[in-house]
């Protein structure tokens, strides 16, 4: 099945993506961890996106386009994918009805509250990329990830103001996404608001799977 997972900043789609890709059997891809990784390793495309991301504003079409235009040309999204942050504006969703076929587009439906909420507590382990959060699902010992024992920290756009931007952006620019693809009859709606053994079965509920 082909996802895309959309919602605004810190609406838990990272979170539920990871679980997703064994409940599905299918690859997850976040252009903003591809971004993120490209930025550690100090690659071209990372120099050219790191002051982008940490003021909180997207990177330009043209690129995120093509980034996700060649991933989605490897034979392991063949039968499926999960979208994870991409598209992101009106025109990355045009250009991707070029190149693929999307089956369902899953909205996280959640107040500006909790992403603040979400947001300000999350810590995310700096080797494999693990979401934690300070109150909600914290590492057994802190700042050591459970996973790998790499470095958690605070991501570099968790703070304060780069929180306001992402909010502005993804109400000016991704919102508008929900009414495009609820017309195009894609659309389907999860509450994101509970803690996640709820949002599973929410999305479950919603894809029909139970
Ligand atoms: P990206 O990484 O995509 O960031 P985002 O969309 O802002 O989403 P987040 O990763 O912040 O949140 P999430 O919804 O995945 O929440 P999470 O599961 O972590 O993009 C980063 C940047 O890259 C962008 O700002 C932009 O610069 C660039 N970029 C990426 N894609 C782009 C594109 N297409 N075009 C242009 N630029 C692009 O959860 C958050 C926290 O809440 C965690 O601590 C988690 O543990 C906790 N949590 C999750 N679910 C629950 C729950 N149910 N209950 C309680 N806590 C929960």
């Amino acid at each position: 099945m082909k996802l895309i997972f959309l919602g605004p900043p810190g609406a838990g789609k990272g979170t539920l993506a990871a679980r997703a890709v064994t409940m599905l059997k299918t690859p997850h891809i976040s252009t903003g961890a591809i971004f993120r990784a490209a930025k550690a390793a100090g690659t071209p495309l990372g120099l050219k996106v790191q002051a982008i991301m940490d003021a909180g504003k997207l990177v330009d079409d043209s690129t995120t386009i093509e980034l996700v235009k060649e991933r989605l040309a490897q034979a392991d999204v063949e039968q499926g994918y999960i979208l994870d942050g991409f598209p992101r504006t009106i025109p990355q969703a045009e250009a991707l009805a070029e190149f693929s076929t999307v089956d369902r587009v899953v909205n996280f439906d959640i107040p500006d509250s909790a992403v603040l909420e979400r947001l300000g507590g999350r810590r995310v382990c700096q080797k494999c990329g693990h979401n934690f959060h300070a109150i909600f699902d914290a590492p057994k010992t802190e700042g050591v990830c459970d996973h790998c024992g790499g470095e958690v920290s605070i991501r570099d756009d968790d703070r304060p103001e780069a929180i306001q931007k992402r909010l502005e952006v993804y109400r000016a620019q991704t919102a508008p996404l929900i009414g495009f693809y609820r017309r195009k009859g894609l659309l389907l709606d999860v509450d994101a608001r509970p803690a996640v053994e709820q949002v599973i079965e929410n999305f479950k509920k919603a894809l029909g799977q139970r």
